[in-house]
């Protein structure tokens, strides 16, 4: 028989539930024109369990989330949460997923699509043929750090604390990570911290060295994140692959999504263990301002599927056709509000989804 994939669908709130209804679709055709067999479950997540049950992930969601080999994740969050206790925001859903799989390396691929090249904010030039791989650590750092709290002084005066902290090996499988991607692309790593300032970044900056020994044929270098940042807006085919930590990477990811025209074409891959499940999600937030207009793009996730299509499932083929359908709607002139340039037709969220279905056809013949 063949292998079944078992995928947990979790919209969230905002546009998630708009985005996710076009990635069941590719799913569904996935199913009926390439054989593949998948297993659905979907759940709450986030705001949207938060209203049913008081908590933004329920632990029968938790359970099922490690049974499966894929979750797949909309968005959370939303202004409508925004006065929750921070242990039970739509957000922290989202990170006890991360840190109860242990999917330490999540993988964000800026990729400037040919057609999409005016839509950047960035001189053509600067991005044309723009393909940049960001390894953020996911499950470390200032996100998870203790202690953590606000607290009220004896005089009155509030005081809040994170703490940013890591472990040799928490650094070394990140680097591991980005060292055997880079080993597959260009075999370049730039290694980004603040070691001008914080100890845990030169504790970063050194244990990542050590890793480095182990790829002789890769090149590693080493940049503050402030200037990685200006260097990603001034020259950002510079870069092969970047790792960095949990919350500059968070940032940086931003920064790189929007190189490539918008935050709604990047797809990202939350990854654990080897052969454990995973988790892949749009990199773009839940939109509140165009939530339930159908007008948001859902490009990000169904590209994150692709990514589980090559990462989870090892269907390099299917993954491939459907970045080519990506590619072969974008051609033909269509754009989503958020990428919409002059000269080309604006379409709907639905509409998107019904083009790329239509281009997986034509592909597939
Ligand atoms: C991301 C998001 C999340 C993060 C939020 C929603 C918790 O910004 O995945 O980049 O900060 O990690
Ligand atoms: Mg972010």
């Amino acid at each position: 028989m063949d292998k079944e994939y078992t995928i947990l669908m979790l919209p969230g709130d905002g546009i998630g539930p708009e985005i996710m209804g076009e990635a069941r679709r590719v799913i569904d055709w996935l199913g009926a024109k390439r054989n593949l067999k998948f297993k659905i479950h979907e759940g709450l997540v986030g705001g949207a369990a938060y209203d049913a049950h008081g908590m933004p992930l329920s632990p029968e969601i938790l359970e099922l989330a490690k049974q499966v080999d894929v979750v797949l994740l909309g968005a959370v969050g939303g202004p409508k949460w925004a006065g929750v206790d921070y242990d039970r925001r739509p957000e922290a859903g989202l990170l006890t997923l991360r840190k109860e799989l242990e999917l330490f390396a999540n993988l964000r691929p800026a990729i400037c699509f040919e057609a999409l090249v005016e839509a950047s904010s960035l001189k053509p030039e600067l991005v044309s043929g723009l393909d940049i791989m960001i390894v953020r650590e996911l499950t470390g750092g200032v996100y998870f750090g203790e202690p953590r709290g606000i607290e009220t002084l004896e005089n009155g005066e509030r005081r809040g604390v994170n703490t940013q902290v890591y472990t040799t090996s928490e650094i070394h499988r990140i680097a591991r990570v980005a060292f055997d991607l880079a080993g597959k692309r260009d075999g370049r790593v730039t290694s980004c911290e603040k070691a001008n300032v914080m100890e845990s970044g030169l504790l970063w900056r050194e244990e990542v060295t050590v890793i480095a020994a182990e790829y002789p044929e890769i090149k590693l270098d080493h940049m503050l994140a402030d200037s990685c940042a200006m260097q990603l807006v001034r020259a950002p085919k510079q870069f092969d692959v970047i790792v960095t930590d949990n919350l500059f990477g968070d940032l940086l990811s931003d920064v790189a999504a929007m190189l490539t025209g918008s935050l709604g074409m990047l797809p990202s891959a939350a990854l654990g263990a080897k052969g454990g499940c995973a988790m892949y999600e749009p990199v773009h937030g839940s939109a509140p301002d165009i939530a339930g207009r159908g007008i948001a793009n859902p490009i990000a996730t169904i590209l994150s599927l692709a990514m589980a299509l090559r990462y989870s499932f090892d269907c390099a083929t299917e993954a491939r056709l459907i970045e080519d359908a990506v590619q072969k709607v974008l051609a033909a002139g269509l754009r989503t509000a958020d990428i919409m340039q002059p000269g080309r037709e604006q379409v709907s969220t639905a509409v998107m989804g019904d083009s790329i279905i239509g281009a997986l056809d034509s592909l597939n013949k």
